[in-house]
């Protein structure tokens, strides 16, 4: 019983990130433009305390469709809830900026 719960939820956390955008080389410049000296690696964090922090409440691509100011404003309130420090509520918002200003496909 107890396997198949993990074995449940397993596939569920892969099922959920599968809709998550990994930030690529691309993301990485464009958002050096903003934050400067920022690298894959932060963009990386940003994402999995994301998924780790804010999925309990959100459907993990919704918080994509805010604008920069909304993220902005938004984010001091959300990282309250999700009881997060001030580091991973910087990652967070970075990634969450630069993956919203990604040019649609
Ligand atoms: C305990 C549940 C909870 C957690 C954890 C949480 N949120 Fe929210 N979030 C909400 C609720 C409820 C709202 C509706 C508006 C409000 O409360 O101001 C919201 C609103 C938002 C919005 C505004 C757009 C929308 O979807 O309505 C964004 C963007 C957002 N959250 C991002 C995040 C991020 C990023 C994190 C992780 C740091 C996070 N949230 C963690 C509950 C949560």
């Amino acid at each position: 019983m107890k396997k198949n719960l993990v074995l449940i939820s397993t596939i569920l956390m892969v099922a959920c990130s599968a809709k998550i955008i990994m930030p690529s080389q691309a993301d990485v410049e464009r958002a050096n433009v903003k934050f400067p000296g920022i690298s894959l690696s932060d963009l990386n964090e940003g994402k999995i305390k994301f998924e780790q922090n804010c999925g309990s409440c959100h459907s993990l691509n919704e918080s994509y469709h805010e604008s920069e100011k909304g993220l902005r404003r938004i984010m001091p309130e959300m990282a309250q809830k999700a009881k997060i420090d001030a580091k991973a509520e910087d990652q967070i918002l970075k990634y969450l900026i630069t993956m919203n200003s990604a040019p649609k496909k």
